[in-house]
């Protein structure tokens, strides 16, 4: 058999501040509280793939992200934004047999770090598979602050780390992100 193609794979960004290991993850794929969640519902979908190709099955994917105001339900988020309660910005998911992950949330806004720098809205995923763990973020295109954040520029293929949701007529979004991991 030829060699397989290979996928450039998914570049790693820092794990961040917000890591929300105080709370326990929602399981079930919905971060929304069944869409009481104030802001845009976003269904975020997509396939954990080996750099040949292959799906991925039951690659344990971690998502956690600001809510619609940007601000984390961490204690080391002390600004300003509110919290929404109905928003549950913590997911645990599990590929099925094609390698493919789905959760449904909100579209995360933009926060400031420190007084007059802010990042760009942004989801975190930590993914484990047998081979690795990747650690990386998702961002949205368009976002005024993509080009001047120093983490999401951290690589030069930040391109893979975009997606640019369609909306759906219901006014929902929908999204679809990709993940390529090191082969087994
Ligand atoms: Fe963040």
């Amino acid at each position: 058999m030829a060699d397989a193609e290979t996928l450039p794979r998914t570049p790693p960004q820092i794990l961040g501040p917000f890591y929300p290991f105080m709370h326990k993850p929602i399981e079930n794929g919905d971060l929304t509280s069944g869409g009481k969640a104030i802001g845009t519902v976003l269904h975020l979908s997509g396939r954990i793939l080996t750099d040949d190709g292959a799906p991925i099955v039951n690659a344990r994917v971690e998502i956690w992200q600001a809510n619609a105001n940007g601000r984390y339900a961490h204690p080391n988020d002390t600004t300003e934004p509110a919290l929404d309660p109905a928003f549950h910005g913590f997911a645990v998911v599990h590929t099925d047999s094609e390698g493919r992950y789905a959760v449904t949330t909100i579209r995360p806004r933009a926060y400031q770090v420190t007084p007059g720098r802010w990042r760009p809205a942004h989801i975190h995923f930590q993914v484990d598979s047998s081979s690795e763990r990747l650690v990386t973020q998702m961002y949205f295109a368009g976002d005024q602050y993509n080009d001047i954040d120093p983490w999401r520029n951290s690589t030069a293929r930040a391109d893979a780390l975009t997606v640019d949701p369609v909306t759906r007529p219901d006014g929902s979004q929908e999204a679809t992100f990709d993940i390529v991991m090191m082969r087994a």
